[in-house]
């Protein structure tokens, strides 16, 4: 009967604390500290920045220096975390998770941005650029703010063009010295059809292939050759399955950093001018260093014994670029007038 009459106090004192605890009756009793913790977490701005390429290159170090003066100019209130080498997502996913916003900010090659924005394949033409001068003229001049602005309401916010550099061409299937040298050979691409059509040009098969993939392609013999910048070539040791180097500086690779419209239409006014301003430096930063960067690991490359590069002529270059050139006027059959005018204000 003892025994009963203390399992009857167990309950009874149970069920008095679940509903004291349940129903919140105790709540003055609760520490603060909870409260002060919530709200410090709803202030915290995370903005995850993803991008495929090496942390050692002129895209992924001004990743990383925008996410630290990000985090000063905030005083660690926005944090930036930065994925590199594609860990997030591929080259072929990050457009479609940026618009979905599974992702914050992306930096995508321009020529990743074609296939819904075809206005950008104006920065895949060939020769287009004669030195990084004229890509800054285009990339800060009207140019840059006409190719941002098809970008409007269609759920993309511009926020920087961001350089890389030059591109080179890479083959295993003997020296590329003039444009005869290519027929036959497979290609990796960028997806860009004005890329494509220029390899065709060529009398090459062009493959488009996410970047992440193009070592292992080489490798295996799957590709012949690919281009792209110095520091892509290093970083991703391209140059230690490809026997021919031409530095031809025929293209130009530079990034598009942008940011989903909602998530930026969310954030306070105060916010957006902190994160303006430390894209505003790192892009200034990437402007004075990518071309050196990118002929550091030439000279790096230049230690590899087993590629051997070779350097354009003048008169190479002439043949390239009147080879290359065809592909303008199947451009401007799909541009607007002033975009054309824009194209001709470069094209020497
Ligand atoms: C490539 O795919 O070759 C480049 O876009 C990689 C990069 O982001 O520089």
């Amino acid at each position: 009967m003892r025994n009963l009459f203390a399992i009857l106090i167990f309950i009874v004192l149970g069920f008095g604390s679940a509903f004291y605890v349940g129903f919140g009756m105790g709540k003055s009793l609760e520490p603060k500290a909870y409260d002060v913790e919530q709200e410090g977490l709803k202030e915290k701005v995370i903005i995850k920045f993803s991008h495929v390429v090496a942390e050692n290159t002129p895209k992924g170090i001004a990743a990383q220096r925008f996410a630290q003066l990000v985090n000063e100019k905030s005083e660690g209130r926005i944090e930036v975390q930065v994925f590199p080498n594609g860990l997030l997502y591929r080259d072929d996913e990050e457009l479609n998770a940026l618009l979905r916003g599974d992702v914050q900010i992306i930096a995508p090659a321009t020529s990743k941005l074609t296939d819904l924005f075809p206005e950008w394949l104006i920065l895949d033409l060939p020769y287009l650029f004669k030195d990084e001068n004229d890509v800054a003229r285009a990339f800060e001049g009207p140019l840059g703010n006409k190719l941002f602005s098809t970008l409007e309401n269609k759920g993309v916010k511009g926020l920087a063009l961001w350089d890389n550099g030059f591109k080179q061409m890479t083959s295993n299937s003997g020296p590329l010295i003039h444009p005869d040298d290519f027929f036959g050979q497979r290609f990796r691409v960028m997806p860009s059809l004005l890329i494509e059509s220029q390899f065709r040009k060529l009398g090459v098969t062009p493959v488009p292939t996410p970047f992440n993939d193009v070592f292992k392609n080489l490798e295996t013999g799957k590709l012949d050759g690919q281009e792209n910048t110095l520091s892509n070539i290093y970083s991703k040791k391209f140059y230690q399955v490809q026997k021919h180097m031409t530095i031809s500086n025929h293209g130009y690779l530079g990034y598009a950093v942008i940011t989903n419209e909602e998530f930026w239409n969310s954030l306070s006014e105060s916010d957006q001018q902190i994160i303006k301003e430390a894209m505003d430096q790192s892009t200034k930063w990437l402007r004075e260093n990518a071309k050196l960067l990118n002929e550091d690991v030439l000279k790096r490359i230049k230690q590899w014994p087993d590629i051997e590069i070779h350097f354009q002529t003048p008169e190479e270059r002439k043949e390239w670029k009147q080879r290359l050139s065809l592909v303008y006027d199947e451009l401007f059959s799909i541009l607007s007038p002033d975009l054309i005018q824009e194209v001709k204000n470069f094209k020497p």
